[in-house]
């Protein structure tokens, strides 16, 4: 049976997450729900920290990438474990400011960011910029000119890497939309304009933005810990060239997140502690090799802290043999509050779990209720004799389900609840129909409203 966090079955062959069973939680605040378990998130955050706090000597910091799972409660759990925030849009830079998150600690992403949304972030006094591309630096560099600010900014890259994951999770390869090329001179003429001695005609200077170094991230749910060596070796080759070439110094080096964690029996378990050792040790050798200033180190993993943490837990409803000889075991949620199977073929494992006692007797397809054929949650998965109103968990859906979750066939989306030691606490309520009916809009001539 697959276990996720701090899971645990009890005597009676109940599942218990958090000290809270499962079927108290069910009573408590229906299904499905998304149950987060706090020990595990403070355990993974710590596990990054000490880490990097052992291997590598010097400076580092690890931002949560929020878009993982944005939720107020969580990023004050990962600001007291003493980690920093990325944010990609004036959606989470917006919750993370109402979360109380010092804005020094929170670092603004994405390829695409609005002119209203820098200047937000401007405004509100953010610790720095990951500028993607030309266009972004110029308008950053004229607000903050306009502002008399002077923001901190890393230049994101495409290191040219291709990760073992699906297609759809790969960000450093040289057709990504991600950032600048390192090969086609791209990114050494950005980093010129904000940082170069060279004499540049005026407008390319870029004389308001702090040049503070490269950042990378090369996909997501990688195990493969040599594609983090491969992508070290390739970032320093091109700091020491900028050095050489241009005298600029990188401070800092962030090389994103992407570790991979373990949804099912059979997926490989690479640890937080191995993960960033093996990118302390290089980080570390190459600036030896190359007699490079140890830059601070920057980590954002999102996955690898929240998605082992969450379990979904559902109701068991109709159950129905196929021709084929598949038997569906339908739940009370599916592709709406949990998209992955359908997107990137994730797989999960489930439980029932009241039943976690007994023997799988019987593999099982656990369909959602969606309209969609695709709207299947597993595949395949080993229970015991399953029955209308079993409760059924799908451990490790902590990263990338609240936050891909949609209102498909106007279901309204699941509550979130923390665990923690024997208590469970809402950290966002279940939609309501009413919720649903909120930004629904009907001009005056089709009737009352
Ligand atoms: N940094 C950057 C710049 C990113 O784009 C991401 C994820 C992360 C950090 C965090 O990566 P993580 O440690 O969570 O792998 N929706 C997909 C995943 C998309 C990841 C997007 N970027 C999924 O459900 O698997």
């Amino acid at each position: 049976m697959f276990l996720s966090g701090t899971m645990e079955i009890d005597e009676q062959g109940v599942l218990q997450i958090g000290g809270v069973s499962g079927e108290e939680l069910r009573e408590e605040f229906g299904t499905p729900l998304l149950v987060l378990d706090e020990k595990d998130m403070r355990r993974r955050a710590n596990c990054y920290h000490s880490a990097l706090r052992e291997s590598y000597p010097g400076d580092f910091q690890i931002l949560y990438a929020s878009k993982a799972l944005a939720n107020r409660t969580v990023f004050k759990i990962m600001r007291q474990e003493g980690l920093g925030l990325d944010v990609v849009s004036g959606g989470e830079l917006f919750k993370a400011l109402r979360a109380g998150v010092d804005p020094d600690c929170i670092h603004f992403h994405g390829n695409n960011k609005q002119v209203h949304e820098l200047k937000m972030a401007l405004e509100a006094g953010i610790g720095g910029f990951f500028v993607d591309n030309f266009q972004e630096a110029r308008a950053l560099n004229e607000l903050a000119g306009e502002m008399d600010v002077r923001p901190a900014v890393m230049l994101r890259v495409k290191p040219g890497i291709e990760a073992h994951t699906h297609e759809y999770m790969v960000t450093g390869q040289p057709r990504s939309k991600f950032g600048l090329g390192l090969t086609d001179g791209r990114a050494r003429r950005l980093v010129e304009m904000i940082a170069g001695r060279d004499e540049l005609s005026d407008g390319d200077r870029l004389e308001n933005l702090e040049f503070e170094g490269l950042h990378a991230h090369i996909g997501s749910q990688i195990y493969e810990q040599e594609a983090y060596s491969r992508l070290i070796g390739i970032m320093f080759e091109f700091m020491a060239e900028l050095s050489e070439e241009t005298g600029v110094i990188c401070s800092r080096l962030n090389l994103g997140g992407g570790l991979g964690i373990r949804q099912a029996e059979g997926d490989p378990e690479v640890s937080i502690g191995q993960h960033v050792q093996n990118i302390s040790d290089g980080v570390a050798e190459e600036s030896r090799r190359l007699d490079y200033p140890l830059p601070e180190l920057m980590l954002e993993p999102g996955r690898s802290l929240v998605g082992p943490a969450g379990t979904t837990l559902y109701t068991v409803g109709s159950i129905k043999p196929s021709p084929g000889g598949k038997k569906y075991v339908a739940v009370d949620g599916g592709m709406s509050d949990n998209i992955r199977p359908a997107l990137y073929d994730a797989e999960y494992s489930a439980l029932l779990a009241g039943k976690a006692d007994k023997s799988p007797q019987e593999t099982v397809a656990v369909a959602g209720r969606c309209c969609e054929s695709g709207d299947i949650l597993i595949d395949e998965v080993e229970l015991p004799p399953a029955e209308s109103g079993d409760l059924l968990a799908v451990p490790a859906t902590g990263a990338y389900t609240r936050s891909l979750a949609s209102n498909y066939n106007e279901i309204p989306r699941p509550a979130v609840v923390l665990v923690h030691e024997g208590q469970a606490s809402p950290v966002e309520r279940r939609e309501s129909y009413e919720d649903l009916m909120r930004r629904d809009m009907m001009p005056a001539r089709f009737g009352e409203n």
